[in-house]
């Protein structure tokens, strides 16, 4: 078995390579140094695939990962590898799984129509909803990256889990469960991309210390939001942990009042503190 990492989650592929004990193989991401003046993508494998089966590791965020996979797969299959398994480790366009208004597209469906094209299944992370695995042809399957979350948190006393709106609910329930810490559940409504109102919600923080989890951390607005309500409420340390950290524009920034913002190798980032290889591993045959 080969896997080959696309440049969204290059740490990841290669901690995969050594969970599974399979070869990695490099890949050149620019023909020239700094790359086409026009910003077009370049790839070329350093490693035969040559009937292997194949792990390609790529999330499709942001977008221009989207067209270096789509190049990968290319390559891959032109150089004759036996199987493909497209491992998404953060699944971009999976928030729009539906049509909201008239005119829109399904994008999380329009991606996997296309993403598939040359795999023979498709392994996701924590993805949004697991109903856009439907939109597959292939086999698809979601693993979960809160265990991952859980281990990181476990060596720091958590006192009470928490998920700051009601899609995040069943994350600290998981996480809460495998920590034997209490969980609870904020409400949140979304104003605009950039702007979301949490309920006031009595919690029993006073002293303690707190992790909110969440799946992805994008602006940055839904932890802020529950992190200032922790802290009006005499919180003592606050965590903020998620699987996905995009930390769009300058999340990073409105999230420094939190002690310690978090997050797994899904996508690279300044956030980036634990894998998720583990349970990305336990879903690849
Ligand atoms: C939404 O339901 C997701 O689980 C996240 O809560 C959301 O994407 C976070 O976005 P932001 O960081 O922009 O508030």
């Amino acid at each position: 078995m080969k896997v080959v990492g696309g440049s969204s989650s290059l740490a990841l592929a290669r901690s995969l390579a050594g969970v599974l004990g399979a070869g990695f193989v490099d890949v050149a991401f620019e023909k020239h140094a700094g790359g086409f003046p026009d910003g077009e993508r370049y790839v070329r494998l350093l490693g035969s695939v040559k009937g292997e089966d194949v792990v390609l590791v790529e999330s499709t965020h942001p977008d221009e990962k989207v067209v270096e996979l789509f190049l990968l797969q290319d390559a891959i299959a032109d150089e004759g590898a036996a199987r493909v398994t497209l491992a998404i480790p953060y699944f971009g366009y999976g928030r729009q799984d539906k049509k909201f208004e008239p005119g829109e597209p399904v994008s999380a469906r329009a991606l996997a129509r296309r993403l598939q094209v040359g795999s023979d299944a498709v392994v996701t992370v924590s993805v949004h909803d697991p109903g856009v695995l439907h939109f597959f042809d292939v086999p698809a399957t979601d693993v979960s990256g809160m265990p991952a979350l859980a281990r990181y948190l476990k060596g720091m006393d958590v006192d009470m889990v928490l998920a700051p709106d009601g899609n995040a609910r069943r994350f600290a329930e998981e996480v809460g469960e495998a920590l034997g810490a209490p969980w609870e559940a904020l409400e949140k409504t979304r104003l605009d991309s950039h702007t979301v109102e949490v309920e006031e919600k009595s919690l029993d923080v006073d002293g303690r210390a707190v992790a909110i989890v969440d799946d992805v951390i994008s602006t940055g607005g839904t932890i802020a939001k529950a992190a200032a309500l922790l802290r009006s409420q005499g919180a003592a340390r606050v965590v903020a942990a998620c699987v996905h950290g995009l930390f769009v524009g300058n999340a990073l920034e409105r999230l420094k009042t939190c002690d310690e913002v978090v997050a797994t190798d899904t996508v690279s980032s300044p956030a980036t503190r634990f894998s998720v290889a583990r349970e990305l591993a336990s879903a690849i045959e």
